[in-house]
Parts: C-alpha cells; structure tokens; sequence
C-alpha cells in the first residue's frame, strides 16, 4: 500500500492526488483521501478501484484544504471495496487514520472493543486500530492525542505504516512505523509524508526516513517531534539528502515505465558497475565484499534469500558462485526459510536480495539468519531502505527507481552485482586465475553495448512474435544450465503482466511431465545460446518439434541447427555462458511486455500484484 501526508500552503488535495498517482505501483486495489479544511470538518473520499476513480468522485475537493492525506491500496484482510478502503474512520468520526500493513493482533483487540461497545463498518485491521486510538482517548481524557496513538501502537503486533489525524488536533500529523516504510518530507513551511520520497522529490530534497519503532508528531508549529513507540524517548532527527530526480520516476515519452525500464538497462547496468568494475586495473573494487571478505572466504556456504524475481536471480547467483569461488550455495524462497526452522551458524553468510529492500518475508527471514549468528549482506536497489540497514554490509545495485510492477532492470541488475561478487571472490580464493579474471572482467565490461544491441535488433522482432501469441492461453520457457532460471522469470515475466498461465522448466526437466502439454497449441520458448549445453537443447528441441509443439528459440547470432527447427528466431550476441541470462532475459521481457500491451493488459499495473510486498 502507499500513503501521502501533507500539512503547508499548498493545495492538500493536488499534493495527494499526485502522490498517490506516484506510488500506484504498491498497490491500486483502491484509494481513498482525508482532508482538514479551514472548519476542521474531515471530508473523506474513497473507492474501489485506481487513483483514477477517487479523482472521479472528489474532484469538489480541490482547492479546500491544507492539510490531508491519503492511500493507495493492496488488499490483505477484507476485499477491495468502498467500505474497505482507507482513511478509515473512528466510531467518534474524529480520528482518521490511513495504513499500510497487517496488524496481525487485530481479532482479540476487536473482540475487546466489541465488548466496550465499539461498531465497525469494515472487515479490516487498519479500522481496529483507529478505535483503539479513540479507546485510549474515551478511558483516560488527560491524554493527548499522539500519547494515545503510541498507547495503540504499543498493543499491536504485525507490521505497519500509519499516519493519523484527529479533528481536535488541526494541523497535526502523526505517523508511526514498525516493518512498513515511511519518509518525511522537509520542505519550508510545509512537510510531506509518504511510503517513498517519490510524492515529494519535486518539492523538497530533504527527508527523514522514519526507524522502525519510531513515531513523529508533526505540525506547522512545532516542527517534526520523533519517538520511541515503546518507551517515548525523544530521537533527533537524521535529515537526508535526496538523490532522486523527478525526471527518474516519470516516463520520458515510453508508453509505460516497464518499457522505459527495459529500455534503460544499458544504462543501470552500466551504473551497477561503475567505480567497481575496474577494467583497466584489472580490479573489481567493491567495499562490502572486500570489507568482509575473511567472513566470505571461511563461509561454510552461502545462503541466498529472496522472494519473486529476486529470487531468479538468486538462482543464478549460485551458478556464479558456485562456479567462479567454489563456495557451496542455497537459495531459498524467503517466506520458506522463515518457518521451516532452518540450520544456520555464524559460519554462514547469508545474501538477501531484495529490489524494494521493503519485502516483509525477506525482512524476517534476514533477522531471523541475524539472530543465529550469520553475516547478513543485502543487495538492495533502494537506497536507506530496511533491509539494506539492517544488513551487515551490502551492495547497491543503482539500477534507479524501477516502478514497473513486473522487475525488469532491477533483476539484470542483480545479476550483474552477483556476478563482480562471483569473480571477486574466486579472484580473491584463488579458484579463478587471473587470465581468465581479465577476460570476463573486459567481457562484463562490454554487456551494456551487447543489450543494445538486442534492444535494436529485438524490439520490433518481438513484437512481430507477440501479434502471434495474444491469444495463447500457455507458454513453456525452457532453458539449461544458467539458463534455467532465466526461464523461470521469463514465464514469470509472461504470467505476472499478461494473465497466461507460463511454466518455467529446465529443458531436460521437461521429459518428466510438462512433455505431456506439448501440441500444436503449445508455445515454446527455449534459450539456447552456442556455450551452455548446446547440443543437449538442440536434442530437446527435437522432441519438441515431433510432437509439433511452436518453438520461439533465443539463440546466437548465425545459429544454424535450433534455428532451423524452430518457428521463430530471436538471436542475441554470443557471450561466455554465464552472461547468457542477462542478456537473453532482455528479449523476453520484450515478449512479455508486447504479449500483455496487445491483449490489453494494464502492464505497470497488473491485477492483484504489488510492487512492494510489505506483509508476509
Ligand atoms: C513482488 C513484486 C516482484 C518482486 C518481488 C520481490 O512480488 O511484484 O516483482 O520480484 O515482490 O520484491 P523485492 O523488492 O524483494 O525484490
């Protein structure tokens, strides 16, 4: 979900609406706006739907009020509907309060406000904890109104995001955070509030990014007052400087932002190398690894964790690892590790990768590693966000916002930074030798201009396949080796933005079952460069084609054999095997994109899906 604050001199309603258009890619299940105007009088507005639809019904709003605030929803408990939406409101209609989380207590704390005569209109968490602020207000009259939120906060388990304003208190915004991110915009004469800096980067540069287990009491008045939620303790504020430009988080001309992302991976590729891919020194310089790096050579193993496409690219961290440092490698779903009470020792390291650097079970699954001992390391894209604090050290991959839902430059970014973290380490351990360091270091180095080169040679190519393709209701992707995960996300990428259902397998997997689907009705994606178990594809493409299943190949420029067997061609530039995945991933989420742009799909905005998956 995504929140907006605002309290200054401008038009509440405007500041709201554009943010919440911003962080629309967290959630667009519905949405909904508070404001305060000059009367005091809340005017609530909310809907099921996107932040197009509450334009729809409060555009009487605008221009009423300098103070407000708002919410762009992912539903967990209760439906998308009108009355689930938020703000939601106390019984008293004095408080409202807007959330992103679960508040995972919130059944035995409705059965005690039940009892006490409380009513709710909602099936949701977030209308509990509004009550309970009032409760603690309704018990005891010589609280105050921020006192009261952190009695509630203290009650609650699970983890949130909140921001409340009460009628009595006008002008003042209080926020609290506990898993769920919050940043506090500084501008002059006025402060914003959102779930990331995006709402606000056009009006201020400065921000506090909310600790867990803080709150912030902030008015015109008195400035931002931070706190412990537990214990009340006064904490000085930590005001950062934005990097983020406006220009970054809008769509410079492209139909949509995973096309811009697509677009841009020359470019975030190239930025996730610099200062650290040194080819001329013959170095790779990279301060988390090389910081720590006696805890990565004496690791017993290394375990990725991750959710998602992180995950993919998890995957073929191991492949790299494995290969090039000769450290064993696991890699396993984050919500998985998390319960299954699994062996970890202060020998292991643990990497969790994490775009968002928000998503709830990589979270706990980190601090669950953390507490057994292991050194944690992060590889987050963004910047100051809660995985990348709490690990021990890290790598950013700088791929800049990605605000398309499905991840596109955020994964090749990935594998770029597990790919330097590869060869430093069997540099450094002596598994890899230094002539052939130098050869895939000059390789890497040379991938930004290989992509666009696809990008050129693919992008009308795809989108001829994808005419083909609109009404499939299928796809295997099918790949070996380092390829086998690229597979998996590509399905991924097919699945999460069109709605066909895609399987991902190894190729000689597919004997064991997903052989049993294969048609003429049946499309195939295999990627099949020249280094990787070339022959062994081209047998499985045989089997494919006798049993006349429709096979869309990525192979290398100048293929000859799968070429001739398949029904469509995608060639990409030769590479050693273990780039293939960055750069055969490119020409699939081409695929993916075109296929779901042709069926009508709303691409940045797939149905039930999120960007930043902060519960569990
Ligand atoms: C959500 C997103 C995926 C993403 C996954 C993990 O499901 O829709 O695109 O891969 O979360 O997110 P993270 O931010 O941890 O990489």
């Amino acid at each position: 979900c995504g929140i907006v604050g605002y309290t200054g001199f401008q038009d509440a309603y405007e500041i709201v609406i554009n943010g919440l258009r911003r962080l629309e890619y967290r959630g667009y299940d519905s949405a909904g706006i508070v404001l305060e105007g000059s009367d005091r009088k809340f005017e609530v507005e909310k809907t099921k739907g996107k932040v197009d639809d509450l334009v729809n019904i409060s555009a009487q709003l605008k221009g009423t009020a300098k103070i407000g605030m708002g919410h762009t929803r992912w539903a967990t408990h209760g439906v998308p509907s009108d009355r689930n939406s938020h703000p939601h409101l106390s019984n008293n209609n004095k408080i409202a309060l807007v959330h992103n989380g679960i508040i995972e207590n919130y059944d035995t704390i409705k059965k005690m406000l039940t009892e006490k005569g409380f009513t709710f209109k909602s099936e949701t968490d977030t209308e509990v904890l509004v009550n309970l602020i009032q409760y603690f207000m309704d018990v005891n009259t010589e609280i105050d109104f921020p006192t009261a939120v952190r009695y509630a906060l203290n009650e609650v388990y699970g983890a949130y995001a909140i921001t409340v304003l009460h009628e009595d208190y006008p002008g003042v915004l209080v926020v609290g955070r506990l898993g769920s991110p919050l940043a506090i915009g500084i501008g002059d004469k006025e402060y914003f509030i959102a779930s990331d800096a995006s709402p606000f980067v056009e009006f201020t540069k400065e921000a506090i990014y909310l600790e867990e287990g803080h709150m912030a009491t902030i008015s015109l008045e008195n400035g931002v007052d931070i706190r412990t939620i537990n214990d009340n303790s006064k904490i000085e504020p930590e005001i950062q400087e934005l990097k983020l430009s406006l220009e970054q988080i809008e769509k410079g001309g492209y139909e949509h932002f995973m096309l811009k992302e697509i677009f841009e991976q020359p470019k975030s590729i190239h930025d996730t190398m610099r200062g650290r891919l040194l080819v001329d020194e013959g170095v790779i310089k990279m301060a988390g690894i090389w910081d720590h790096v006696e805890r990565f050579k004496n690791a017993n193993r290394i375990i990725i964790i991750a959710c998602g496409t992180s995950w993919h690219a998890g995957l073929i961290g191991e492949y790299l690892i494995e290969e090039y440092a000769r450290i064993p490698v696991e890699v396993e779903y984050a919500s998985e590790f998390r319960y299954r009470n699994p062996i970890i020792t202060d020998k292991d390291v643990v990497i969790a990768i994490s775009q968002s650097g928000e998503t709830a079970d990589t979270m706990a699954a980190l601090k669950l590693a953390k507490e057994k001992g292991a050194f944690i390391y992060g590889i987050c894209n963004v910047v100051d966000s809660s995985i990348a604090r709490i690990t021990d050290a890290g790598s950013y991959t700088h791929a800049g916002p990605e605000i398309g839902v499905a991840s596109t430059k955020a994964f090749t970014a990935q594998l770029t930074i597990l790919t330097l973290i590869a060869f430093k380490l069997g540099k450094h351990n002596g598994n890899l030798g230094n002539a052939e360091f130098m050869s895939l270091i000059s390789e890497l180095d040379a991938i930004p201009k290989k992509i666009e080169e696809v990008l050129s040679t693919t992008h009308e190519l795809t989108q001829n396949i994808a005419k083909d393709f609109v009404n499939a209701t299928n796809f295997l992707y099918l790949g070996r080796g380092y390829n086998y995960p690229a597979a998996l996300e590509g399905a991924l990428k097919l699945k999460e933005i069109s709605y066909i259902h895609a399987e991902g397998y190894p190729a000689a997997e597919m004997k064991h079952g997903p052989i049993a689907l294969i048609d003429e009705n049946m499309p195939i994606v295999i990627i099949a460069p020249k280094k990787g178990h070339y022959d062994k594809i081209v047998s499985n493409v045989q089997e494919i084609k006798a049993r006349k299943g429709k096979v869309i190949a990525v192979v290398n420029k100048g293929d000859q054999q799968v070429s001739s067997m398949a029904d469509y061609v995608i060639e990409i530039p030769e590479t050693s095997e273990c780039f293939s995945p960055i750069v055969a991933s490119v020409p699939l989420q081409l695929l993916a994109y075109y296929i779901a742009v042709y069926r009508g799909a709303n691409v940045d905005q797939p149905r039930n899906l999120a960007k930043s998956v902060t519960v569990e």
